[in-house]
């Protein structure tokens, strides 16, 4: 089925890091015959990096998407350099006054095995791929926060997500990618800005003595664009995402976890013995999930597996009737002795009922209904749920993990509720 409406990029403007040839040149003419103003980023180097540089192959990209009827300038930037990224976004900003759309593309390779990767062809990796995006991104990331839209594009390698013999330094660094964008996708929420990744398979210079000639004649880069440019539209919502693309096969990759199991009771330390005989429980991956960040983990289902070890809690909790008398009770509740240098305001918004906060400090609490001006971290939970987590029917990591609990600012300091109240 094709899309009625086609996707454009009028009025955006987009950098394409290493654009001169190859994967980039695609992009780069894909999105100025839809519309979008485009930075031809390349630096013009040899297939490893080395060479003093030349404008020749941006210039001629940008002569291609002119032809073609787009706007678009030449950058010759090294995108290994704070000061190249810095210059490639003031490119954009000059040129166009604005910068929507990345696409961290710019790649070098020097393959070696582990015992022949010699410090240089690892540094000299790292510093194209992974700090290079740094040095894009971070400049691009302040442009895109204050206009408050952002489409940026990682790009990583089924050799960097699965391995590839030979290419130590090229994996560690197309993985490395991916963890910046698991971060970066959390920094860019607030402000619409949305990080995804790409893992191309294509025929340019980088694979032309790594794959066969006749495999080669199918992997055009044309068919690695479209995902590309569709995760750099407005119609994406996708953040955070891996896929692998080529020849028109395109699938997700994710980094799953599986439910794991709590050795031993959670309280002895763990011995060597108790791992090797739960090793069939800890290696069984049924039943795995994709975490959105690392607080699913710790808080989600780390604490939850240890509290179901715990004996269930006896009387039934604290007979609370009503959100208010939860409130009214708490100063009563309160362990000054578990409070010594806590500093945190803990803001409730009971849906239905109103809001009240806990401030916290110098070894006192103060309860009172309404919002603080400065909470550091809100909980935010329906009425009823609120009195099942007060009254021991529900768990509190059941409760946040299941989405009933929304915890949102520090995260971490609500660990300390169970602590400073004992109702
Ligand atoms: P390519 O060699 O045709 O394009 C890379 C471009 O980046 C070149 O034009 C080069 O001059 C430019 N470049 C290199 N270092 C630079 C620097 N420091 N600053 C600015 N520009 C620089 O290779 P291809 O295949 O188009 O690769 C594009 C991206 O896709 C790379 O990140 C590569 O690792 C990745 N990739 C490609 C795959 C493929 O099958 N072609 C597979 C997996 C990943």
């Amino acid at each position: 089925m094709v899309a009625k409406n086609k996707i454009r990029f009028d009025g955006r403007v987009a950098i394409v890091t290493g654009a001169g040839g190859g994967l980039g040149r695609v992009y780069a003419l894909e999105l100025g015959k839809r519309g979008a103003k485009v930075v031809v980023n390349d630096f013009g180097g040899a297939r490893d990096g080395s060479g003093a540089g030349a404008a020749g192959p941006a210039d001629k990209v940008v002569d291609e998407i002119k032809a073609a009827g787009g706007e678009a300038v030449a950058n010759y930037d090294n995108v290994a350099t704070p000061e190249g990224g810095a210059n490639i976004v003031k490119t954009a900003v000059d040129a166009f006054g604005k910068v929507d759309i990345l696409i961290n593309n710019a790649g070098i390779l020097r393959d070696k095995g582990i015992l022949k990767m010699e410090p240089e062809n690892w540094a000299a990796v790292l510093a194209v791929h992974l700090t290079g995006a740094y040095n894009v991104t971070k400049p691009a990331f302040q442009v895109m926060r204050d206009n408050g839209f952002g489409r940026i594009i990682m790009t990583t390698s089924a050799a960097g997500l699965y391995g590839n013999f030979g290419q130590t330094n090229y994996s560690s660094a197309k993985l490395g990618l991916v963890g910046f964008m698991n971060t970066l996708k959390l920094e860019g929420a607030k402000y619409n800005i949305k990080v995804n990744t790409v893992a191309p398979i294509a025929a340019s210079r980088l694979t032309e003595d790594v794959l066969p000639p006749d495999l080669l004649a199918k992997m055009k880069p044309e068919y690695v664009a479209p995902i590309v440019l569709y995760l750099c539209s407005e119609a994406c919502e996708a953040t955070g995402m891996i896929y692998n693309a080529g020849a028109g096969f395109y699938n997700r990759a994710a980094i799953m976890t599986s439910p794991g199991v709590v050795v031993g009771d959670g309280k002895k330390i763990t011995s060597v013995e108790e791992v090797s005989v739960a090793w069939p429980q800890i290696m069984d991956i049924k039943g795995a999930k994709e975490y959105a960040q690392l607080n699913d983990l710790v808080l989600g289902d780390l604490l939850s597996a240890l509290e179901g070890k715990k004996a269930p809690a006896a009387g039934g909790g604290g007979g609370f009737t009503s959100v208010k008398e939860v409130f009214d009770k708490m100063p009563a509740a309160f362990q000054a002795g578990a409070a010594s240098g806590v500093d945190v305001v803990f803001q409730y918004c009971v849906a239905g009922e109103g809001d009240w906060y806990a401030e916290i400090k110098g070894g006192a609490c103060t309860i009172a209904a309404g919002a603080h001006a400065k909470p550091t971290c809100t909980l935010k939970i329906a009425a009823a749920d609120y009195l099942d987590l007060m009254n021991g029917k529900m768990n509190a990591m059941k409760a946040y993990t299941s989405g009933k609990l929304k915890i949102e600012g520090d995260l971490m300091k609500s660990q300390l509720l169970e602590k400073l109240f004992k109702f």
